[in-house]
């Protein structure tokens, strides 16, 4: 029995969520987390065998790019699933590996982003591509697609940026979250969004502190209709308790929120998001 397994990580948009579909610029990072998938070879029809991701479109996702015959797929993640961290382009990246795999090669970055369209589009609608690509550079990347061309640029950080991030729990479906914003169409928040994007990324490159930028850019996602009154919550408490700032990150309805800390403020902070019964984590970027 032949099995091939794969893993991918997950990420946190730094700045520039939502905006990025309108072809503004984004900065994510990658974070430790990984979404892994086993392929094993069985006689009769492909499907999933076990998943830690439960959504109804997670096969007709995968089916995109996993032949119709003869692979069972496993699905295992450390990747919160549903809130914004990545969890469904990181399993489009650890599928896309494994079955190169199966092919005996690994897989290249214009493979992965090319074909990671297929599921994310069936997970996500109209999907920037900046998930899947930070995904599969395992970095930090300054993403921009502007009439369907990708400019992606990684970043090599001076020094690494300690994150906590604050799970709210399942966040709205990302398609949803989307087509609410385009329907809404506040292009004057959205250039703003992207104008941040750009000072984070500069901020980022120069060792500064981004935390502030968070904090602008999480008013601007209120703004735009994406945030929740727990996330404004969060984010008021984990400044209140010592982080330079604080934003949602992804798609928003839910999910997670992420702060800067540094080794003085963030076991405060984590405190802090305990405190109001979410779960709390630390995370490295860069
Ligand atoms: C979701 O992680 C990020 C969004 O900007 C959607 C996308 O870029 O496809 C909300």
């Amino acid at each position: 029995m032949s099995l091939y397994t794969r893993s991918a990580p997950g990420k946190v948009i730094l700045s520039g969520e939502h905006a990025v579909v309108y072809g503004y610029r984004a900065v994510a990072a990658a974070v430790s987390l990984t979404t892994t998938v086993t392929l094993r070879e069985r006689a009769g029809a492909s499907g999933i065998e076990e998943s830690a991701i439960r959504d109804d479109r997670v096969w007709p996702a995968l089916a995109t790019v996993v032949p119709p015959e003869g692979l069972g797929v496993t699905i295992r993640s450390e990747v919160p699933v549903g809130c914004g961290m990545g969890s469904s382009a990181a399993l489009t990246v650890a599928t896309l590996r494994a079955l190169a795999a199966r092919e005996g090669r690994e897989a290249s970055f214009d493979e992965l982003y090319t074909r990671g369209f297929l599921p994310e589009r069936v997970l996500h609608g109209t999907p920037s591509g900046v998930d899947h690509a930070v995904s599969a550079l395992g970095c930090v990347v300054v993403y921009r697609r502007d009439a369907g061309q990708p400019q992606i640029t990684a970043l090599t950080l001076p020094r690494r940026l300690r994150l906590v991030v604050a799970d709210t729990g399942r966040g709205a479906d990302t398609a949803t979250m989307v087509a609410g914003v385009r329907e809404r169409g506040p292009h004057g928040a959205l250039r703003s969004i992207g104008a941040l994007a750009e000072m984070v990324a500069a901020h980022l490159q120069r060792g500064e502190d981004p935390g502030p930028l968070f904090t602008e850019n999480h008013a601007l996602l209120r703004r735009i209709g994406v945030s929740t009154p727990q996330l404004d919550e969060a984010c008021r408490r984990m400044v209140a308790a010592g982080a330079s700032g604080a934003k949602l990150a992804g798609a928003g309805g839910g999910g997670v929120a992420i702060a800067a800390v540094d080794s003085d403020s963030e076991l405060n902070v984590l405190e802090a998001v305990r405190a109001v019964g979410l779960r709390g984590f630390a995370v490295s970027v860069g």
